[in-house]
């Protein structure tokens, strides 16, 4: 490995210590390996706010039960056509479904599909994984 480069860093105690504990659970080998995923998750978010194109999936729950929320979702997907790739239905209740909005594309836009999605009222947990 080249171009690795150390450098020193300073911590409350208790702060490393909740993340020794959290890397050990996670069964990281080491803290450089903890330390550099964490940096790369922020470069996702980063791009993820700023970029041009992102691919992800929206996930959410929602109540099939109330007044009209399938049209409602329908239409919404609808309304986002050039950014949805796909989507999935599963019955998980007799109350409960779960559906996963694959999306592709313009980052602003894939956030304001997500918060259309988490207004509606009935839908549960609605969040934004993406890569
Ligand atoms: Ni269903």
């Amino acid at each position: 490995m080249h171009n690795i480069v150390r450098f020193g860093v300073s911590l409350e105690k208790e702060i490393l210590e909740r993340f020794d504990r959290l890397i050990k659970q996670r069964k990281y080998s080491t803290r450089s390996k903890a330390i550099e995923d964490l940096i790369r998750k922020e470069f996702v978010e980063d791009r993820w706010l700023t970029g041009k194109e992102i691919a992800g999936a929206i996930v959410f729950i929602y109540n099939h039960h109330k007044r009209n929320i399938a049209n409602k979702i329908i239409d919404i997907q609808h309304d986002f056509g050039g950014i949805v790739i796909s989507t999935q239905h599963v019955h998980l209740s007799n109350d409960e479904c779960l559906e996963i909005i694959v999306v592709k594309g313009n980052p602003s836009k894939v956030k304001s599909l997500a918060d259309s999605i988490r207004s509606i009222k009935g839908v549960e947990h609605c969040t934004v994984a993406f890569t």
